[in-house]
């Protein structure tokens, strides 16, 4: 069932677990993703950036597609289709095309308070229609579909601040980076994630760049506050080297092999076994109805 993360999240923020958001690029990635939560009884997020959106043409599409798989393929847990790191302009896009989800990523304008003030408006908005809305404060690290920021860590009372405006969960920078961390990676600030859950009390907490972070750091962010934990690089990565692997021993070449659905077959079987690992690692194996 398409519905909107908050309940997923609050549910989340009370059961001390966390629900993973994993970006999808295609139709592949989609449907994989949601045969995993299914099978495991998870609620789950299906988020999209603006470049993997463009690739499958537009968010349109990208909502389209997601709606009607999750109908024809029967899944019964919640999916929430979610705007990830949305410029102000993104976020008017996926409300007209069917996101039941947004982040607006205000964390790269030129002022806090443009950020505050954006914020504020998109709140409305998106909850004039029943979309909830993630905001961020302190740029995250590493760079995901051209947007790169420094990975500061993020003032607990900017956070505080975004989070009175009513926002349904909020993106703060510890330390996270996205994509691979670096060999010298100082790791997930505690300290940080601890001062900011005391100013904003109850409202989730998002970890983005969820890609290598050892689960015992996971796991204890997760016993801070953090509800929902961003995937992407993780199942790139995993579905390269089944692809790589089904073509290196030259199955490709055998018979029709060749065929895209034989091709992709293996990624795409690679997604789903990586997708269930997260999810019993983040903890919302059968919080399906949480
Ligand atoms: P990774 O690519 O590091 O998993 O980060 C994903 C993310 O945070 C999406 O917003």
């Amino acid at each position: 069932m398409l519905v909107n993360a908050t309940a997923m999240l609050q549910a989340a923020a009370k059961g001390h677990y966390a629900v993973g958001a994993f970006n999808t690029n295609n139709l592949e990635w989609a449907s994989s993703i949601l045969d995993a939560a299914e099978e495991l009884q998870s609620p789950v997020i299906l988020q999209c950036t603006s470049g993997a959106a463009k690739w499958q043409t537009s968010y349109k599409v990208v909502a389209d597609l997601v709606k009607q798989l999750v109908e024809d393929k029967n899944i019964t847990v919640p999916v929430a289709l979610h705007l990830d790191h949305g410029t102000y302009e993104d976020v008017f896009k996926c409300i007209e095309a069917g996101f039941t989800s947004v982040m607006y990523d205000g964390s790269h304008e030129e002022t806090f308070d443009l950020n505050l003030q954006r914020t504020a408006e998109v709140v409305k908005a998106a909850h004039a229609k029943g979309i909830s809305v993630e905001a961020e404060v302190g740029g995250i690290g590493g760079v995901e579909d051209g947007v790169a920021s420094n990975g500061e860590l993020a003032d607990p009372e900017q956070c505080k601040a975004i989070a009175d405006l009513g926002v349904d969960f909020l993106a703060c920078g510890i330390g996270n980076i996205h994509g691979i961390y670096p060999e010298n990676w100082a790791g997930l600030s505690f300290e940080r994630l601890g001062e900011i859950k005391a100013l904003t009390g109850d409202l989730p907490l998002v970890l983005h760049g969820g890609t290598g972070i050892p689960v015992e750091q996971i796991q204890k962010a997760i016993s801070l506050g953090i509800s929902k934990i961003n995937v992407n690089t993780d199942l790139q990565v995993v579905f390269a080297e089944a692809t790589r692997k089904y073509i290196e021993s030259g199955k490709d070449q055998q018979g029709k092999g060749y065929d895209p659905r034989k091709l992709l077959k293996p990624g795409r079987d690679a997604i789903v076994e990586r997708t269930k690992e997260l999810i019993v690692e983040f903890g919302s194996e059968g919080k399906g109805w949480a």
